[in-house]
């Protein structure tokens, strides 16, 4: 894989002080999982990456025919295209021991990389924020079709299987050094909503390419993932903002409004504020996304590092208006995983950083992580 820019590290001056300072927040934080809230050392840069057809011969719109969803249903990847990946690579702060863990962040369908660095009450809601104070360092990626990154054909290429290739092609290139110019000793990919779909579609393919896999709002029911994903009533992306989005295709798409992004991702106990600054940051999902990814919900029996669910109990895109057995559906999916851990919040939806439980989900993520990671 060629990087345009490899991220470089930063030297930041020391002033004794906050080292001083920096190693007081981190003997406190070893207690209760209170971490500090120094700004992280992040750098953007851009991802190249080729996705290459799995199929023979070609397909389009003009020729359009069935076996372009039969296609689509044995996972392969429809159309070739060389895409860029906005990425973020954070560390922890100035002072802050780094673990050699990176965690990979995906984002979930109307979401971009933004999600994991919410700017709602950061303190409270950015999963990079404490877990760069906690050590680690985070890579978040916009998937292609989302956030900063290419914006190809909405259909026939922003598809599950292109995202499963691309971020197969990003975690080799981890391993590799190519992306970060470093190597770490363990790489945990967290996913939310249909970047946990990914991750288990990476586990099922490529088993060997991460240690550890934290799952956020995702379940293993296929009867209800799709109608909930309509239920957010997906309107094209081009009517709703012509200003912001109208450059792309109808098949680009995502909520219209606060109440319809409301029954999407949020119940019970959360702020208005939350849902508010969610709606105006959400990104657009695509019909290839949306039409594809329950396709790649599958068993990882090869799969053998530990894994973490965690999940709103109204969980209404993963789960039947409450989740009840869903989550632990994990133990069938993954059964040579060294461990299983499984945490259902109350009173939340599938949203479940920008629910009240943001903070507790972020630290049970954190001590999972700290008793399987480098
Ligand atoms: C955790 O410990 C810190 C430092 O001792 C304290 O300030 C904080 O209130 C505690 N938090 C919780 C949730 O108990
Ligand atoms: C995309 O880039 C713009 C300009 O640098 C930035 O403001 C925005 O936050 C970026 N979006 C994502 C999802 O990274």
């Amino acid at each position: 894989m060629k990087v345009r820019s490899v991220p470089r590290f930063l030297v930041i001056p020391l002033l004794v002080s906050a080292v001083a300072d920096a190693r007081a927040i981190e003997q406190r934080s070893s207690s209760n999982g209170t971490v500090g809230n120094r700004p992280p050392v992040c750098q953007d840069f851009i991802i190249p990456v080729h996705a290459q057809k799995t199929i023979e011969g070609t397909v389009s719109l003009e020729d359009y025919d069935i076996d372009v969803l039969f296609s689509v249903s044995d996972g392969e990847v429809l159309v070739d295209g060389d895409y860029e990946l906005s990425a973020r690579f954070c560390e922890p702060p100035a002072g802050i021991a780094s673990k050699d863990t990176l965690q990979v962040l995906l984002h979930g369908a109307t979401f971009n990389k933004v999600m994991w660095d919410f700017p709602y009450k950061p303190e409270e809601y950015s999963w990079v924020l404490y877990m760069t104070n906690a050590g680690y360092s985070t890579l978040a990626i916009d998937f292609v079709g989302a956030g900063n990154s290419t914006k190809p054909n909405g259909y026939l290429e922003v598809q599950t299987a292109t995202l499963v290739q691309n971020t197969h092609e990003v975690l080799q290139g981890i391993r590799s050094e190519g992306v970060l110019g470093r190597t770490f000793d363990q790489v945990a990919l967290v996913g939310f909503s249909i970047g946990g779909v990914v991750a288990n579609a990476i586990a099922a393919t490529y088993p060997t390419d991460v240690d550890n896999i934290l799952f956020l709002g995702t379940s293993w029911d296929k009867d209800w993932v799709y109608p909930a994903f309509i239920a957010g009533l997906q309107t094209a992306g081009n009517i709703l903002n012509p200003d912001k989005w109208g450059n792309l295709d109808n098949f680009y798409q995502t909520q219209p409004t606060v109440a319809a992004r409301e029954v999407a991702c949020f119940f019970g106990n959360y702020d208005a504020e939350a849902l508010q600054t969610d709606f105006e940051t959400r990104d657009l999902d695509t019909l290839g996304a949306a039409l594809s990814f329950a396709f790649h919900l599958s068993e990882a029996p090869e799969f053998r590092g530990p894994v973490f669910l965690g999940i709103g109990r109204q969980d209404s895109s993963f789960c039947p208006k409450v989740c009840g057995s869903q989550p632990y559906a994990i133990y069938d999916s993954f059964p040579a995983a060294s461990n299983h851990v499984v945490r259902v919040y109350d009173n939340t939806g599938h949203a479940l950083l920008y629910h009240h439980v943001a903070p507790q989900v972020i630290r049970d993520a954190r001590l999972y992580l700290d008793q399987h990671s480098a």
